[in-house]
């Protein structure tokens, strides 16, 4: 007899994991099935984001920031360093603990939930007698049974058309997060958030970094006047970025990797380099899920197909995360895995797309939530605008951070808040009040109203919403 569950997660990411934490809260006996093997060949949960994501990409992009403002940033404040040195085998040893330190916690919130976890590929068998029946291939192989499937399978780095990952010369994200030695010259295809982020890691340890975009715009999703305060900060600091490229031949060797590309101009160009990362998005993953046994319908992207409710065309079976439609981020799989599981209990579960945050944790680090004033524009929205520059900001001068600005969008009759956009010091963290605000409808002119603490980034939040009313107090 196959061991029964009233739920079955397949994947064990910030999806699957939080999705099965709160079925479990909520009374379900709860199995979750990830297959992440960690260098011993063990489990590994938090999928791509604990493993080869959000946590080891954070972890290298504080290690390099640190050492840049060794290197740079420290003589201003009057501190004079000698001797610099990188050790980049334990820069990289640090990340792999950070990384372990989150996998273990996974494993503790699955025994303190009393989630069964298995370890293995999951995959459907068939519809069964009480639910779906699914295969567990692992170290041993055995058939579970589920009355509802939540699919959590993530993605995979989409690789350019005859330039297969070797993770040695052609590196996904994975070898980006494990280059052994500083690369003298760094190639990175895509400015998208992968390409900034890594480029920035391996610049600020000492590669000469070019980044090619096909796109002519950069980062054509922020808002315009944002994109164009980051770009300027990023040229400066020496990240080349080259936009509007068409990628040719690509030949990897020993000597590393030769690219053949035509520039805005149409002007054939060589990159030669030891080191290439292909950052061009990624794709949804169900290798090895084996959907068609059950008839799960995937779309034209091989995302699995879901209403606004994550539900697929199969009877309770649910699908989230990176695996379905809509932005690729940690913390939107993770929203939907718990609205899921709610709904299972019979729940309301609540996900609002329009205020999922944005954030690239670049040196400035960009953030955002709503509309962009391009999008405003296009709709034909009457709007107003109000920004404030962190240079007018005590707090960021006090830091000696003072790229940057924060940009509030207003609808022009009601004052409702339609977009906040930043680019500066943490606005990683000033962007949730900003979230908090619009999932509460808030007004530009609630905000202004409120108390900030000074000296804090946060006045910077204050005073542009004062700015869409053209009565900024410091500016
Ligand atoms: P995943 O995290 O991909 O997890 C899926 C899991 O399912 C994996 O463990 C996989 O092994 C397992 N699996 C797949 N198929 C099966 C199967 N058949 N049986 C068993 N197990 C299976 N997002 C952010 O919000 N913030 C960031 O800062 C951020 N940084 C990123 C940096 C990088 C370099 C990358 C690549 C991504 C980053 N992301 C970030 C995106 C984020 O990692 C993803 O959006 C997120 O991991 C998606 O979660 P998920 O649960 O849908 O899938
Ligand atoms: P991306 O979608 O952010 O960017 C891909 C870029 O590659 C785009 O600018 C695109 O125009 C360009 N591109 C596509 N094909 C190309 C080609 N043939 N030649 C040159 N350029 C090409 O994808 P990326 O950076 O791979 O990241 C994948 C996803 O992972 C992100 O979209 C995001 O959802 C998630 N992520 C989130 C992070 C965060 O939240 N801070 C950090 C890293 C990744």
């Amino acid at each position: 007899m196959s061991k029964q569950f009233d739920v079955i997660v397949i994947g064990g990411g910030p999806g699957g994991y939080i999705a099965a934490i709160r079925a479990a809260q909520l009374g379900f006996n709860v199995a979750c099935i990830d297959e992440w093997k960690n260098a011993k060949g063990g489990p590994a949960l938090g999928g791509t984001c604990t493993n080869v994501g959000c946590i080891p990409s954070k972890a290298l992009l504080q290690s390099s920031e640190h050492f840049e403002h060794a290197g740079h940033g420290f003589a201003d404040h009057g501190i004079k360093v000698s001797g610099l040195e990188l050790d980049i085998g334990k820069m990289l040893a640090r990340k792999d603990q950070v990384v372990k330190q989150n996998n273990d916690g996974i494993t503790y919130l699955f025994k303190k939930n009393k989630i069964t976890s298995f370890h293995g590929r999951g995959s459907f068998v068939k519809a069964a007698e009480g639910g779906y029946e699914i295969k567990v291939a692992g170290a041993a192989e055995e058939t579970i049974v589920g009355k509802h499937i939540i699919v959590a399978t993530g993605s995979n780095a989409r690789a350019l058309p005859g330039a297969a990952f070797d993770e040695e010369n052609i590196l996904s994200n994975d070898g980006a997060l494990r280059i052994g030695a500083v690369p003298k010259k760094l190639a990175l295809i895509g400015s998208g958030v992968i390409g900034l982020e890594m480029g920035s890691v391996w610049r600020r340890l000492g590669s000469e970094v070019t980044v090619l975009e096909a796109l002519p715009t950069f980062l054509g999703a922020v808002d315009e006047q944002i994109a164009k305060e980051a770009k300027k900060a990023f040229d400066k600091q020496g990240l080349k970025i080259e936009l509007g490229v068409k990628v040719g031949e690509i030949k990897s060797g020993k000597k590393g990797v030769s690219i053949a590309w035509t520039n805005a101009k149409g002007e054939a160009q060589t990159l030669d380099v030891d080191k290439l990362i292909v950052s061009i998005g990624r794709v949804p993953n169900t290798i090895g899920l084996n959907p068609e046994a059950v008839g799960l319908a995937l779309d034209e992207r091989g995302a699995i197909t879901v209403d606004g409710d994550c539900k697929t065309n199969l009877p309770n079976v649910w699908a989230i995360g990176d695996v379905v439609r809509g932005p690729m981020l940690a913390h939107k799989a993770e929203e939907e895995g718990v609205a899921v599981a709610e709904r299972i209990a019979g729940q309301h579960g609540h996900v609002n797309f329009n205020t999922i945050p944005w954030v690239i944790y670049t040196h400035p680090e960009i953030a955002w939530v709503g509309q962009t004033e391009q999008q405003l524009k296009a709709e034909g929205r009457a709007y107003k605008a109000g920004t404030f520059p962190f240079l007018a900001n005590g707090r960021a001068r006090a830091l000696g951070d003072t790229t940057g600005m924060v940009k509030f969008l207003a609808d022009a009759t009601t004052d409702e808040i339609l977009g906040v956009h930043m680019v500066g010091p943490q606005v990683s963290e000033l962007i949730s009040e900003a979230v908090v605000a619009m999932e509460f409808k808030a007004s530009a002119e609630d905000i202004a109203r409120i108390c900030h603490a000074h000296p804090s980034l946060s006045e910077a939040t204050k005073e542009a919403a004062l700015a869409v009313d053209k009565r900024t107090l410091n500016f």
